[in-house]
């Protein structure tokens, strides 16, 4: 198998490159903006797992680049990974138009634009798989992070069509919905303990949803039911909630 990997400096989506190449002796593309640091993640897959990588520069708001990189790579990819995102903070975004079209084109308008690159092909060729990291974030909007849940919602949707569309073409798109992941990322935020997952569980929920061939997977399980009561709370109270 050989699987690209968007945003592979991600810590999670060095994880799942990780598992991929652990259980699957996946040969992988690693691509992301950072290339130093893409080289050394490379190496370390390369030594623990014995397979082949190759490193890419890529740029996910560099949209009119987007079908040149795709054409360039040679023999295409079984499978995709999008990884990239950018959280950003929520006050700032609120005053700075900018840093909340960083947002949106980051989490959505980048990841949809490639995307329709490599559905095309996986659509042509009847084959080939998508894993898409969403966020619980993009369930239901909150004060504290509405710019970025609205990016991460849109996507989440996008995603959604996407296997719709792909279904008849036996093209498998999967919808990763982590909670709190301990990521650089997150690495500034002051999380509750109980709840925050490591990149490499979030990367095992990852790869058992692409073997029991699930669509969506909430990373961890519990995700699930907590944003279960979250949507069920009628917006006449959830917009009194200080969440
Ligand atoms: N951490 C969490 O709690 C959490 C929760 C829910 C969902 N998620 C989502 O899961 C995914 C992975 O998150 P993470 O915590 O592993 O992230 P992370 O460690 O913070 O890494 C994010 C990566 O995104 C890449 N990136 C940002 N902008 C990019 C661009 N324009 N083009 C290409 N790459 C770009 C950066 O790559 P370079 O280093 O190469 O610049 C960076 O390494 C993200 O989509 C995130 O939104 C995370």
């Amino acid at each position: 198998m050989k699987l690209l990997v968007l945003g592979a400096n991600s810590d999670i989506g060095s994880a799942i490159a990780g598992a991929f190449a652990k259980f699957e002796q996946a040969d992988l593309i690693l691509a992301s903006r950072d290339m130093e640091s893409l080289e050394k993640k490379a190496k370390d897959i390369e030594i623990r797992h014995s397979v082949k990588t190759k490193i890419i520069q890529f740029d996910a708001t560099n949209f009119s680049t987007h079908q040149d990189f795709y054409n360039n790579l040679s023999p295409k990819p079984d499978g995709v990974v999008v990884a990239f995102g950018y959280l950003g903070d929520q006050k700032n975004a609120e005053q700075s138009f900018d840093d909340a079209k960083k947002t949106l084109d980051t989490n959505f308008t980048g990841a949809m634009s490639i995307l329709e690159i490599i559905a095309q092909d996986f659509e042509t060729r009847n084959k080939g798989f998508i894993i898409g990291l969403s966020s619980v974030a993009g369930e239901r909007g909150r004060q504290s992070n509405y710019i970025y849940g609205a990016a991460k919602g849109a996507f989440t949707i996008y995603l959604s069509g996407l296997r719709n569309r792909l279904h008849k073409n036996d093209v498998r798109v999967i919808t990763v919905l982590p909670g709190f992941v301990q990521t650089k990322m997150t690495a500034a935020l002051d999380l509750p303990e109980k709840l925050v997952a490591t990149p490499e569980e979030v990367a095992d929920d990852v790869y058992s949803a692409f073997k029991k061939k699930k669509d969506i997977v909430y990373s961890k399980w519990f995700w699930r039911w907590i944003m279960l009561i979250i949507k069920a709370i009628p917006e006449i109270i959830f917009k009194k909630l200080n969440l």
